[in-house]
C-alpha cells in the first residue's frame, strides 16, 4: 500500500468564519479528508499577534472548531487540534527562525498590510509570524497546503526555508506545495477592490453564522458597477457575485445571468436576490449542524484534545530528526 500524502492547514480563531474562508480553504478540506492524511489547527498562538481580549479567546477558539466540524469535517478521519496544545510549534520555530532570512520577512504582504493596520504597535510576532506558520507545517511532514490566495506567499516562504534547512543541515523537511481553489479570492461585498476580510467590518463580509435577513441585505447592498471599468469587462463587484453565484447558485441560473450580461439586459438586484438565495440555501444545513454541536461544548473540547495527543507523537518525532540534524542532541 503507498503512504498517504498529508495535507495540512490553520484557521485563526477570529471569531465566526465568513464564507472567504469557506470557499478560498475549508471547502478544499472536505474532499482532501477521504485521500489524504489530514492535520487542521485552530491556530491561536498567531491569532494573538494583533490585540485581542483574554476573556475572548477561548470561545473564539471553540467558534472555529464548531465552524470546521458543522462544514463537514469529520472528526474520525481528520485531526483537528488547537495549536498551542502542541508545544513543538513554538520549538520549531525558533529553530527556524535561525535559517530565515529577516529581509523575506519584510517582503511579506500580510505582514506589510498588518503593519500599516497596527502601526501604534507592532509587535515582533507579526513579523516572524510566517516562521511560525512554516514551522505549523514542516513538523508534520506536509506535502499539501489548502489555502485562500492570500497565504500562498507564506507557503512560499516555508519553502524557502525547508530548502534551506536542507541544504545546510541535510534531507531533513518535506518540501510542500499550495493548493489554491477556483474561488481562492473572495472579494469584499462593500469593497470589491479588497479581498473579504472579518477586519474590515461587518458590510464586507458574510459570516457563515448570519442569518436570512443578514444575508440577504448585505447582498443586497453589494457595489456593482463603480465606473472605471473597460468596455467589456466585469467590474470587480460584478465579477464577485457571479463568482459567488457558480459556487453557491444553480448553473441554469449562472448561464442565464451570464447570457442577459452579455446582451446587456442584466439586473443587478436579480443577480443579487440569486446570490443571496444560493448562500441562505447553503449556509442553513450548515448552520442547523452548528447549533446541534454548539449543545455539547464539552465533546468538542474532547474533540480538540484528542486531536492534540494524535498530533503530538508526529511533531515529537520531527524535533528529534531536526535536533539531531542541528547537532542538538
Ligand atoms: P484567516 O481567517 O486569515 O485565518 O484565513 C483562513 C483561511 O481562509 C486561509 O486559508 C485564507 O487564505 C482563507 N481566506 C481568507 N480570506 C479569504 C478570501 N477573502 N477569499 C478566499 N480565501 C480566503
Ligand atoms: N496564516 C494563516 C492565515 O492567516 C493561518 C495559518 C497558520 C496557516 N498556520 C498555517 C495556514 C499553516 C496553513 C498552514 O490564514
Amino acid at each position: 500500500m503507498t503512504k498517504k500524502h498529508t495535507a495540512f492547514s490553520g484557521i485563526q480563531p477570529s471569531g465566526t468564519l465568513h464564507i472567504g474562508n469557506y470557499l478560498g480553504a475549508i471547502k478544499q478540506w472536505l474532499p482532501l479528508q477521504n485521500d489524504h492524511d489530514c492535520i487542521f489547527a485552530v491556530v491561536d498562538y498567531h491569532a494573538i499577534t494583533v490585540p485581542y481580549q483574554p476573556i475572548d479567546m477561548r470561545g473564539r477558539i471553540l467558534d472555529a472548531a464548531l465552524d470546521y466540524l458543522a462544514a463537514g469535517l469529520d472528526p474520525k478521519k481528520v485531526t483537528l487540534f488547537v495549536q498551542s496544545r502542541v508545544p513543538e510549534h513554538t520549538e520549531l520555530a525558533w529553530l527556524l527562525s535561525t535559517v530565515t532570512p529577516l529581509s523575506e520577512l519584510h517582503r511579506m504582504t500580510q505582514y506589510k498590510e498588518k503593519a500599516a493596520q497596527y502601526s501604534a504597535a507592532i509587535n515582533t510576532g507579526l513579523i516572524t509570524y510566517p516562521i511560525l506558520m512554516a514551522a505549523d507545517i514542516l513538523l508534520y511532514n506536509t506535502h499539501v497546503v489548502p489555502v485562500g490566495e492570500d497565504q500562498e506567499q507564506h507557503v512560499e516562504l516555508t519553502r524557502t526555508i525547508a530548502r534551506k534547512f536542507n541544504k545546510r543541515f541535510g534531507e531533513t523537511f518535506t518540501v510542500p506545495k499550495v493548493q489554491l481553489t477556483e474561488a481562492k479570492r473572495v472579494m469584499s461585498l462593500a469593497d470589491p477592490t479588497r479581498k473579504m476580510s472579518k477586519s474590515l467590518g461587518p458590510k464586507h463580509y458574510v459570516a457563515l453564522t448570519d442569518d436570512e435577513k443578514t444575508i440577504r441585505a448585505k447582498v443586497a447592498k453589494a457595489v456593482t458597477d463603480i465606473g472605471g471599468t473597460p468596455q467589456g469587462e466585469l467590474s470587480p463587484g460584478v465579477r464577485n457575485l457571479f463568482m459567488l453565484l457558480k459556487e453557491f447558485g444553480q448553473t441554469a441560473d449562472y448561464l442565464r445571468f451570464e447570457n442577459a450580461h452579455a446582451g446587456g439586459t442584466i439586473k443587478y438586484s436579480e443577480l443579487k436576490a440569486a446570490v443571496a438565495d444560493g448562500i441562505v440555501k447553503h449556509l442553513t444545513p450548515f448552520q442547523e449542524r452548528r447549533s446541534a454541536l454548539a449543545r455539547e461544548p464539552k465533546k468538542i473540547w474532547a474533540i480538540l484534545e484528542h486531536g492534540a495527543e494524535r498530533a503530538r507523537p508526529i511533531a515529537q518525532k520531527t524535533m528529534a530528526r531536526v535536533k539531531q540534524a542541528m547537532g542538538l542532541i
